[in-house]
């Protein structure tokens, strides 16, 4: 059987297979797989010339696809971090969030409730000096207390938020009390919230409304930015 082996054709096996493999049509010409080396290649010749066209033409260059048209974009100039806000603007925004500390009580609306909370809509205390309204907002306000024409005296009364709240909270929620609700007024800076903390520094107690009479009209002296209201107070804050 050795002989046999090195015949194919003598071999059983071979001599079956060759009958099946006779009944294989012949694949058409050209229609055989290519090559392993030939797809290869054109993988090296795809990639070689795609680098190319990407760093030879304008056109192909992925820096001269602007994501976004520069022109008549529709989005707002802000990213919404604030940071390109005017110190008017970001103390509004900020102060619009920190007054829900005062909503409470005061209202959304900041009408108040009667009987209860008087409003700081229109109200003279609002807008009227900083150096009244940051003693209230600092250490709150008890006892009789008219407001708009409008007697209140909450038992209890309004208790003080400079503990809660720090210098630049107090700053832009006062900033937004003073310009919201159909308020206007000037802003209110940390500088000066924190010169009033500084000069009633050993207060704890309430303020009675009688108190701060004296400080109806004056206000803190500080730098007061840009903003509604800025042209009104800037003499008073000079004196
Ligand atoms: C727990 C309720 C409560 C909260 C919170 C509160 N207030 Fe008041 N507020 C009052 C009450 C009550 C009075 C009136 C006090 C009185 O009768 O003497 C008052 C009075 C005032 C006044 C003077 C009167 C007027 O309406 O203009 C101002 C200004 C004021 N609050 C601002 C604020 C601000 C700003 C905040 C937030 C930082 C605040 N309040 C948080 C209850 C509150």
């Amino acid at each position: 059987m050795s002989a046999s082996t090195s015949n194919p054709d003598s071999n059983d096996i071979d001599r079956i297979h060759s009958a099946v493999k006779r009944e294989k049509s012949d694949l058409p010409a050209g229609s055989e797989a290519a090559p392993m080396w030939a797809i290869f290649i054109g993988f090296l010749v795809a990639v070689f010339a795609g680098g190319q066209l990407g760093t030879a033409g304008n056109f192909f260059s992925i820096e001269s696809q602007p994501a976004f048209p520069s022109a008549g974009d529709p989005r707002p100039s802000s990213s919404g971090a604030g940071d390109k806000l005017d110190p008017f603007a970001l103390a509004m925004k900020k102060g619009a969030a920190s007054y829900a500390v005062c909503g409470g009580c005061h209202q959304g609306s900041g009408l108040g409730v009667p009987g209860q909370f008087p409003p700081l809509a229109g109200s003279e205390f609002a807008q009227g000096g900083t150096e009244r309204l940051i003693r209230i907002a600092l250490n709150g306000l008890v006892g009789p207390v008219t407001v708009k024409g409008t007697g209140f005296n909450t038992p209890g009364g309004m208790p003080p938020q400079g503990m809660a709240l720090g210098d630049q909270d107090i700053a832009n929620v006062l900033t937004y009390v003073r310009n919201s609700f159909g308020n206007e007024g000037t802003m209110v800076t940390k500088e000066m919230v924190n010169k009033v903390r500084t000069a009633e520094a050993t207060r704890t107690a309430q303020w009675a409304a009688a108190d701060l009479e004296k400080f109806a009209k004056s206000n803190v002296p500080g730098d007061v930015p840009a903003g509604p209201g800025a042209a009104t107070a800037a003499p008073a804050d000079k004196k």
